[in-house]
């Protein structure tokens, strides 16, 4: 995509007519970015002020990025003016569209990356992180992995479980944001399990829920990796089509603006 406009006709019409589980994903890289009054421009008044007081400097950019992000693919999908989108959250922190629609959105951001994925009608969830985290993740891995996955994990090659790590702890993390209800589910609820070209779910009977409706996509973006989580039901295989966007409203050329 350019850097033309925020979402390109072609982009938008994808949402129209598809078959199967297409799957959109955008990301943004953050790296270089600055903040510009065209970006703060977006923000809703409550987003602006939680953007200068209670946001810390060091987050301020990817907080921004992020909205303008979310903002600029929800447009596109429904044909709202990215300024006139509002937001509710559920009692677990997850935001929808106010009011509601059928489109299922997701986000996240780590230093570098901010991501969203989208879809029409199915439940999804997604999580970006780094790879450099795989260190830190395999120290907590008896607070965060089911028994079985630490089994799995441990029983890995050595060289192999950093990697491992890090695509657990990133599914986990799509899975209970698919829910809605993030780290309210415990983390030793459900177990990751993996065979060649396919990822599965185990969940205790206490969430209600059944392994066999999800599936997950991984996608490797440099040092990032996403995960996006989906109940598809029964039906076939999902597809995740990966778009980098390159928001105008951070556009080169633009003046810097303070914080
Ligand atoms: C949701 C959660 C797993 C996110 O994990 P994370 O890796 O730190 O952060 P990510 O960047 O991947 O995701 C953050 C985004 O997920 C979304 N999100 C927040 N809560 C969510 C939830 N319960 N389900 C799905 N998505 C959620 C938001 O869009 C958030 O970004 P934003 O605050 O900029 O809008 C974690 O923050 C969590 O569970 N928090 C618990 C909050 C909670 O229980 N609150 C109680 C009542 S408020």
């Amino acid at each position: 995509m350019g850097r033309a406009g925020p979402l390109s006709r072609d982009c938008a019409d994808t949402y129209a007519g598809i078959a199967g589980l297409l799957f959109h994903l955008y990301y943004v890289r953050t790296e270089g970015l600055q903040a510009t009054p065209a970006a703060i421009s977006l923000l809703s008044a409550d987003e602006s002020v939680r953007y200068r007081r209670f946001i810390p400097p060091e987050k301020r950019l990817e907080y921004l990025v992020t909205r303008v992000l979310v903002r600029t693919v929800l447009s596109a999908a429904l044909g709202t003016p990215p300024g006139d989108l509002r937001f509710s959250c559920n009692e677990w922190g997850r935001p929808e569209v106010e009011p509601p629609t059928e489109l299922s959105f997701n986000i996240s951001h780590t230093p570098g990356l901010v991501v969203c994925a989208v879809r029409q009608g199915h439940t999804l969830g997604v999580d970006t992180e780094l790879f450099s985290r795989a260190p830190a993740l395999l120290e907590l891995a008896p607070q965060v992995f089911s028994r079985q996955e630490q089994a799995d994990l441990f029983a890995l090659p050595r060289e192999e479980r950093a990697h491992r790590a890090v695509v657990l702890w990133t599914l986990k993390e799509s899975y209970i944001k698919a829910r809605g209800r993030g780290l309210a589910i415990a983390l030793d609820l459900f177990s990751f399990h993996f065979s060649p070209g396919h990822i599965g779910i185990e969940v205790a009977p206490c969430l209600d829920d059944q392994g066999n409706r999800w599936e997950f996509r991984l996608v490797v973006l440099g040092p990032h990796l996403v995960a996006v989580a989906a109940d598809c039901g029964n039906s076939v295989a999902m597809s995740v089509n990966v778009t980098e966007l390159h928001l105008s409203a951070f556009g080169a050329g633009e003046p810097p603006f303070p914080d």
